[in-house]
């Protein structure tokens, strides 16, 4: 007996949704890409989430280009602000009018719980470790 090509891609199709319907059911909404010691170390999550645009130790992107973020090591609002105007940054982004620097940097991104999860772990290692 010969298959029927369109039969066959039907059952294929079913197939594939139902099993992929039955998966998603169980799996949470957002999957992250484990990363080494992600979710111990606050070095690895800046470097994961951050370091693209404030650079690898903070040190900023002015001596590259394109320029995408300001230094946050030496930063006076990194150092002396209180934890939950940082974290208002994180949470929130900077754009639009709320921008302080100039126009060749980008927006600064909002990050929600589900890019950092510990908002307060990773500004304690923005104004201690990170500043060393
Ligand atoms: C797409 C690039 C980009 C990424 C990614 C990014 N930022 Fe920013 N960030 C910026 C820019 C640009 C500014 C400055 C915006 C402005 O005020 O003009 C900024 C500003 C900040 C400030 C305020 C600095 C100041 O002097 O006022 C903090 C704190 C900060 N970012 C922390 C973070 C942290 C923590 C992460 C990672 C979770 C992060 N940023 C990821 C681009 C980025």
């Amino acid at each position: 007996m010969k298959a029927k090509p369109g039969l066959m891609a039907l059952g294929m199709f079913i197939a594939a949704t139902a099993s992929s319907a039955w998966v998603m059911a169980d799996e949470p909404r957002y999957k992250t890409a484990p990363v080494a010691g992600e979710h111990q170390n606050f070095r690895n999550l800046y470097k994961l989430r951050c370091s693209t645009c404030h650079g690898e130790n903070g040190e900023g992107t002015d001596h590259d280009w394109p320029r995408t973020g300001p230094a946050l090591k030496g930063n006076p609002f990194v150092q002396r602000a209180p934890a939950a105007a940082i974290i208002s940054v994180i949470r929130m982004g900077r754009t639009g009018e709320q921008r302080l620097y100039h126009e060749s940097y980008p927006n600064m991104p909002a990050f929600g719980a589900e890019a950092v999860f510990d908002v307060d772990g990773l500004v304690n290692f923005l104004q201690n470790d990170l500043q060393k």
